[in-house]
């Protein structure tokens, strides 16, 4: 291990064997933690090159047991989301693209930081378990068409120990160690296709479009590398996606969505999800385009047989359906507050990651891995950006753990969302503003 610190601290290149010797140690716990930390810091320091991130995340990949779906007797697709504030575009995909005749296996994660969890919407469902054994999984697949779960703790045990480490040394932000740790669980589940869905703008977890489309044009290339067909969208997260951020209160709208229902204001989060599901569709043999897979996925949301197919999930993974018959009633948080906006004229910008703590805050995040949240709580924004609005009218609604919780998302909020007489300095971004796949992503990175 001390020689494979050193060849990557003087910037040299490591073999698949040398790479496979670190992930394998890492997961197995043969290798102890400074060694990895300082190998971390020599990587995000000097860079993991295209060999190496793909070496990286088939060892990481292979660290642990796998999912295989090859019983299910379907093409198994995924779609993931690089982080975002109110991006509940899971609740939809993963139905309309079950709907639609694809299996979806889907591993999710926990709220950290400034972004919300999957898993943790879900608990908000009374009874609804997210820690499914290997067979458990299956035989919801084979019911329902898609399951959400989490990680099993026997799944890449390498990302579990690398992933605390760079979250404590500072080593996060590198492109090859993200495209390792997200794609290693991804491809853990036993993958025909994934869609990947990376955020760009204020709420993103790279700040600069070059660093995302980077990520992207990376994770596609190794997911292909590893047989798994790929496709990533650069989308926008330059405010808030739909009108919730939160547990419970993501989840409802979500669910209004699959009713058939089609508010305006969350007019952003169905056409998202429809591109999503539609290119998963595609990518898993239901439909010749992605844009035939979108009209598919449309019908499957008008008709109600998405509802259904989530319905029967959550069901079927314990939860209680029951409390969609009034989302408003079962909606039960400590304290709430209307803010209204401060002056009149036009929203300019919001600070996405701002709100995104400002949602932490209220009780629905975590700051650290094991905390608990609250699933009643959560922030719904009224106002778009580009929007004009008087002062005295409600821009969001806070629905905090208790009073005490309810100044400081308030004060968050008044620094995030800019209000001025002037129109938006920059024009709101496309929801969708470039899709790269195996080809375009050659290209970008050859020109490198
Ligand atoms: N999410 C992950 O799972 N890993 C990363 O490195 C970043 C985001």
């Amino acid at each position: 291990m001390i020689d494979i610190i050193r060849k990557k601290r003087d910037g040299g290149a490591l073999s698949a064997r040398e790479i496979g010797f670190v992930a394998t140690g890492a997961g197995s716990g043969a290798i102890p933690n400074d060694q990895l930390a300082a190998w971390l810091m020599a990587s995000w320091i000097n860079g993991l090159n295209l060999d190496e991130t793909r070496a990286l995340t088939l060892a990481m990949r292979d660290s642990g047991e796998k999912f295989s779906p090859k019983r299910l007797g379907k093409t198994a697709v995924d779609k993931h989301s690089s982080g975002g504030v109110g991006d509940k575009t899971s609740f939809l995909v993963a139905p309309l693209a079950a709907a639609c005749g694809v299996a979806v296996p889907m591993i999710s994660g926990r709220a950290l930081g400034h972004t919300g969890g999957t898993l943790d919407k879900l608990e908000s469902i009374p009874g609804y378990r997210t820690a499914l054994s290997l067979s458990e999984f299956e035989t919801v697949l084979m019911t329902c068409g898609c399951s959400i779960v989490s990680q099993t703790p026997a799944l890449v045990p390498a990302d579990r120990v690398l992933y605390a480490l760079r979250d404590r040394t500072g080593t996060v932000e590198n492109p090859g160690l993200i495209c390792a740790s997200i794609l290693s669980k991804k491809l853990a589940a036993g993958l025909d296709a994934l869609v990947l869905d990376v955020k760009t703008g204020s709420g993103a977890f790279l700040r600069s479009y070059e660093e995302c489309e980077f990520l992207a044009a990376l994770m596609v290339v190794t997911a292909e590398a590893a047989g798994t067909r790929a496709v990533a969208l650069l989308t926008d997260m330059d405010q808030p996606l739909g009108q919730a951020a939160g547990n419970w209160i993501e989840l409802t709208e979500a669910v209004e969505l699959l009713r058939g229902n089609r508010p305006a204001a969350i007019e952003d989060l169905r056409e998202l999800s429809l591109i999503l599901a539609g290119w998963m569709i595609h990518l898993g043999g239901k439909a010749a385009s992605p844009q035939s897979g979108y009209q598919l996925a449309e019908a499957a949301l008008t008709d109600g047989s998405a509802l259904a197919v989530f319905f029967k999930m959550i069901d079927a993974q314990g939860g209680d359906v029951g409390v969609f018959d009034d989302p408003a009633a079962f909606h039960k948080p400590g304290a709430t507050r209307v803010v209204d906006a401060w002056e009149s004229g036009v929203v300019q910008s919001m600070d996405t990651t701002a709100l995104g703590w400002a949602v932490q805050r209220t009780g629905a995040g975590r700051e650290r891995a094991g905390e608990p949240v609250d699933p009643h709580a959560g922030i719904v924004f009224h106002a778009r950006r580009g929007a004009h609005v008087e002062a005295g009218e409600p821009i969001a609604t806070i629905y905090a753990t208790n009073e005490s919780m309810l100044d400081e998302p308030q004060a968050i909020l008044r620094a995030a969302i800019l209000i001025s007489k002037e129109l938006p300095k920059a024009a709101v971004a496309q929801l969708v503003s470039r899709v790269i796949a195996r080809e375009d992503a050659e290209r970008f990175l050859s020109g490198q």
